[in-house]
């Protein structure tokens, strides 16, 4: 049964997979038996990915600055160079800019854009050009809760995670036949360095678990099960869904 989540001998890239959710299912991919590669625009991205390849499959690290198109491509042939392959790829890098929306300004609404949305078109471009030739791959996006709701004061953001879900089964649509699955993962309110701050206010604590009915958190280890279940055959009859990792908060 086991072995339907075994990875063994599998090429995962991870962007945006020096820190945070990324680095967690990056490391569950790995822990599963992947070689991973880590792009990343981050300083340490080479030492985390060493960090990582210090035990078990290998793991790289290539710097990538994955707002600009020219470098999602080098980086992206960079790693898998490294790789020597492609079967898994994560979607995961993804900004955010807050404000309402009638003083957003085009600058923020297009930063969003490019780097949540523009970059997981071409990273999956890129991707399925190599997993069509051999007839398999995963490729797995990252969401979020605003793929399903509209999330007040972050208009580019919302926009950008509503877009995953459609090009989710967009991209399902078309290769689905031909050997690749595409699926993503809308993570809820997960515990990260980033929203320390918010988190330490008791109102919004208050008003967040007052719609969690798990009544905590996610953590980024929460994604490692998701991630591995999709990057495995244990999910191989599924392709263009966008799976909710929320403690129960959709279902409120
Ligand atoms: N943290 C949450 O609560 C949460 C909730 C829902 C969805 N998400 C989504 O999960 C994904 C990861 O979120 P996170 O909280 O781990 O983010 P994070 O900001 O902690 O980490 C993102 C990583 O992306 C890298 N990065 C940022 N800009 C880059 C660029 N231009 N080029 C290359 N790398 C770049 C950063 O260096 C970092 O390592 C995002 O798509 C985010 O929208 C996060």
């Amino acid at each position: 049964m086991m072995d339907l989540f075994d990875l063994t001998g599998k090429k995962a890239l991870v962007t945006g997979g020096a820190s945070g959710l990324g680095l967690a299912m990056a490391e569950g991919l790995h822990e599963a038996g992947a070689a991973v590669g880590l792009l990343d625009i981050a300083e340490n991205t080479p030492f985390v990915a060493a960090a990582l390849g210090s035990h078990g499959a290998p793991a790289y690290g290539v710097r990538a600055d994955l707002s600009r198109p020219d470098e999602v491509e080098r980086g992206f042939h960079e790693i898998v160079a490294l790789l020597g392959g492609l079967d898994i790829l994560v979607n995961n890098v993804g900004i955010t800019r807050r404000g309402p929306t009638e003083e957003h300004s085009l600058s923020d609404w297009e930063a969003v854009i490019q780097v949540n949305m523009t970059t997981t078109f071409l990273m999956s471009k890129l991707a399925a050009q190599i997993m069509l030739r051999q007839g398999s791959g995963k490729i797995i996006n990252v969401g979020s809760l605003y793929s399903f709701i509209g999330g007040p004061n972050q208009i580019g953001y919302t926009a950008s995670k509503g877009a995953i879900r459609l090009m989710t089964m967009a991209m399902s649509n078309e290769w689905a036949a031909r050997g690749i699955r595409v699926n993503a993962i809308a993570p809820g309110y997960m515990a990260t360095p980033l929203n320390a701050a918010l988190r330490a206010d008791p109102e919004w604590h208050r008003r967040v678990m007052d719609r969690i009915p798990m009544q905590r958190y996610g953590t980024p280890d929460d994604l490692k099960g998701v991630v591995v279940f999709l990057a495995s055959a244990a999910s191989d009859y599924i392709s263009g869904v966008t799976i909710p990792v929320d403690g129960g908060f959709l279902g409120r």
